[in-house]
């Protein structure tokens, strides 16, 4: 029952990763049939982000009151019928509303999905939780570039589009039978029913561990109101924890790691990589280098730690940024694959680093009695990042030239890399309960001064 449960909310990130990565392949096919402004392509791909700037605060206001289950079905139901209506559209307007319907089904899982997931699961195995969430994000980019090269030879991107379909069907399904989360049972007042969902998702359990369980719910729960209120980012040590994990965003989505997924086609289009089919093949490439050094990244997280990893990430993706953005303004075809090589490397730099940690930071800092607030901060300065990057990618890439907007991306990873050096913490082997303590013991400290 418990792994069934753990899938089916990882699927969630498979939805993710497929709504983020199919567009790149479908936007050639789509742009024949339809016609696009700079700034229209910019909205449409920019939607989803956009969508999911209101998805995460509908979660935010919703999640606790409802239940996770609840939101978790509402937010299948958004991804299928936003799948759906994007395979039907009609007009460059029907799509973009399809993809901001899309969007907002991610900006709530996004938030609710890896909180279920965490909040079902055992203590010892929770640590997994947030990195396969991430892992689960790229398989379903790496699958949506898969379907959108196996639909290039007919062209039919309504196809690419409706693949989500399926996983949004099997989500509703899945979540409709699943239980609620029994955190929120307990805090709901109804213990009855979080002790029969944990003997049900854990039936070797006994009776006095579900005891310890709902008696530790109950004690992460602060009694004082005040403990879990918006003022407490006030206090120095939380307010910068909050600016260092809204900053970790930032970095991240200004390094144009999701102008490099939507856009992949067309950008190795102008290197010079010629053919739909090979550059389709290219981009599914990047998709599976993001996958497997996810997976290099959950192995080497806890030995190397997060800092030195944050760090070298930074680097790496400033060098290989800064060449693509030479090798653009050289502009010279046969020097395609030396861009396409370069774009590797830097997927490599992001996906053992960039990508999943400000993920890993977001929900290991903040305190136990902070922790819905902080991530959905965190998570917002995501998504507006993510939007402000796509949208004004085209724009960008028309006036300024590719060398240049490359160019800024590097410069952004030369920021990021002064800013990890300056300011990224270690929480490597530091339980959470450890830097909750921390962060207590600073407030003693401040109200006894
Ligand atoms: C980022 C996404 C990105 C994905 C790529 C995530 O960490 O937040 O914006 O699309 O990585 O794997």
């Amino acid at each position: 029952m418990l792994i069934l449960l753990a899938v089916l909310a990882a699927m969630f990130g498979f939805l993710f990763g497929t709504d983020i990565g199919v567009i790149s392949g479908a936007l050639p096919f789509l742009k024949k049939e339809f016609v696009f402004t700079a700034q229209s392509e910019g909205f449409m791909t920019g939607a989803v982000p956009f969508g999911a700037i209101f998805g995460a605060v509908v979660a935010l206001l919703t999640v606790d009151r409802f239940g996770r289950r609840p939101v978790l079905i509402f937010s299948s139901i958004l991804f299928a019928a936003g799948s759906l209506a994007a395979a039907l559209a009609f007009s460059v307007w029907s799509l973009m509303l399809a993809r901001l319907i899309i969007g907002m089904a991610i900006g709530v899982s996004s938030l609710v999905a890896p909180m279920y997931l965490a909040e079902i699961a055992p203590a010892r195995i929770r640590g997994a939780v947030v990195s396969a969430f991430q892992l689960m994000i790229t398989i379903g980019i790496l699958a949506a570039f898969v379907v959108d090269w196996a639909f290039s030879y007919s062209g039919s991107w309504r196809f690419m589009l409706g693949f989500s379909l399926i996983p949004a069907c099997i989500c509703l399904a899945g979540i409709l039978r699943a239980p609620e989360s029994p955190r929120w049972l307990v805090l709901a007042g109804k213990e009855k029913d979080a002790r029969t969902v944990l003997k049900t998702v854990q039936p070797d359990i006994s009776t006095d561990r579900v005891d310890t369980i709902v008696r530790e719910i109950e004690d992460s729960h602060p009694s004082d109101p005040s403990e879990e209120s918006w003022s407490r980012f006030r206090e120095p040590r939380l307010r910068g924890l909050l600016i260092f994990s809204v900053a970790a965003f930032f970095l991240q989505q200004f390094s144009g790691i999701n102008v490099i997924l939507n856009y992949a086609p067309q950008i190795l289009d102008k290197a010079g990589l010629s053919g739909i089919a090979n550059e389709l093949i290219a981009t599914a490439g990047i998709g599976a280098i993001n996958m497997l050094v996810t997976i290099l990244s959950m192995a080497v997280v806890d030995k190397v730690g997060r800092r030195p990893l944050f760090i070298f990430g930074f680097a790496g993706a400033f060098a290989s940024l800064a060449i693509i953005a030479l090798l653009f303004q050289l502009d010279n075809p046969h020097l395609a694959l030396l861009t396409l090589i370069a774009l590797f490397a830097f997927v490599f730099f992001f996906a053992i680093s960039l990508g999943p940690l400000p993920w890993l930071y977001m929900s290991e800092l903040f305190p136990l009695a902070l922790r819905g607030k902080g991530m959905a901060v965190a998570s917002l300065s995501n998504w507006i990042c993510n939007f402000l990057v796509v949208f004004l990618f085209p724009a960008l890439a028309a006036s300024l030239g590719e060398s240049m907007t490359f160019g800024m991306f590097a410069l952004c990873c030369a920021f990021g890399l002064w800013y990890a050096w300056s300011f990224a913490p270690e929480t490597r082997g530091v339980s959470l309960e450890e830097i909750d303590q921390a962060i207590a013991d600073q407030r003693t400290k401040s109200a006894a001064a």
